[in-house]
């Protein structure tokens, strides 16, 4: 009868059992024992190397019969422990192939209640033994190497999430890369923004509008978020600003633009920062202006043109 499987319980411990052949957990170090040999010495080899049962092979290592704890009891109680071990075994073992799914050895083991399983290749000859203990070891080193493979994945996808936008014709830019609570670097990005904006002659206020939106956020990636990158696009018109940072996004994006908001500290107060000014300077200092901050990261996206229709609307608050 083939088990049935329920889809709520098959976890990845059930999936890892069919993935694995018995060979993958089974241990090869085998310790075997001769027919001649006595029961006493069974018994011996069993207490010394901690294992519940022994098996006993012929030459080229075929598989003649196992004893076990049991076996060896029954031959005490005898009087017979001395007998050679082919007296005493059981003869009629159950094995399994080590080709096989490790479910079937699972399955086995349940059934018979056996602490262990003989391992044979297909040629009879005895490759392993696996117990339980092999199975679960097996069955967590799997997993573990599976979480590992997940992690690297999503490492990856987020790495190419932040891989830069791609190069456009007649578009100069720019692009730096932020680390977390790396205030040495603050300006850095403002600085390139300024420098190629003076090179391109836009007006004064215009260049320090766009710099102050690119110092204001570039200083939240630093203090607020896991890292991220910096982009500035900039085309005869006017000069777009990106960031995109790995989170952890902002709960309540309305609060957050509110003057005064501030989840800074008191270390990054000390520090000159946390006003609560910065975002609604970006948003004064640009004519678009967007920013959407889900868990997975803050992306905030500033435009600003070379030729503004109303200058005026831009007075910048200055942070107290
Ligand atoms: N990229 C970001 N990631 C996570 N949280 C952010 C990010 N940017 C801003 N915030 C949150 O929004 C709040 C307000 O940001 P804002 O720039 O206006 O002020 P501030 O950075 O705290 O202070 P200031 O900019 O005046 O030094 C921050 O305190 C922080 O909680
Ligand atoms: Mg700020």
């Amino acid at each position: 009868m083939r088990t049935r499987i329920d889809p709520v319980s098959y976890t990845p411990f059930h999936e890892a059992l069919y993935d694995l052949r018995v060979r993958d957990a089974m241990s090869k170090n085998l310790i075997v024992l001769g027919p001649d040999a006595t029961m006493l010495e069974a018994q011996v080899s069993m207490r010394d190397h901690r294992i519940s049962g022994i098996p006993i092979v012929t030459d080229g290592n075929k598989l003649a019969g196992l004893v076990s704890i049991q076996d060896v009891i029954e031959a005490l109680v005898a009087n017979d422990i001395h007998a050679p071990v082919d007296k005493w075994m059981t003869q009629k073992v159950c094995t399994v192939r080590e080709k096989f799914p490790l479910i079937q050895a699972v399955k086995e083991l349940q059934k018979k209640g056996f602490g262990r399983l003989p391992v044979l290749n297909a040629d009879d000859v005895l490759v392993g033994m696996l117990t339980n203990n092999d199975v679960t070891r097996a069955v967590m080193l799997r997993l573990n190497e599976e979480a590992k493979a997940a992690e690297r994945r999503e490492a990856d996808l987020l790495a190419r999430s932040m891989t830069a936008t791609q190069e456009r014709p007649g578009i100069e830019r720019i692009e730096v890369r932020v680390e977390p609570m790396d205030l040495d670097a603050a300006g850095t990005f403002a600085g390139l923004v300024k420098k190629a904006l003076k090179n391109r002659g836009v007006p004064p206020d215009v260049a320090r509008r766009a710099a102050i939106a690119a110092y204001e956020v570039e200083v939240n990636v630093i203090l607020h978020s896991m890292g991220g990158i910096l982009e500035a696009f900039l085309s005869d018109q006017d000069i777009t600003i990106l960031s995109r940072d790995r989170g952890p996004g902002i709960p309540n994006v309305d609060d957050a633009m509110k003057e005064g908001f501030s989840t800074a500290n008191e270390v990054v107060r000390a520090l000159g920062f946390g006003a609560g000014m910065g975002l609604p300077n970006m948003k004064r200092c640009s004519d678009e202006f967007s920013i959407s901050a889900p868990a997975s990261g803050t992306t905030v996206t500033m435009k600003i043109l070379f030729n503004p229709p109303a200058p005026a609307s831009h007075a910048v608050q200055e942070n107290t």
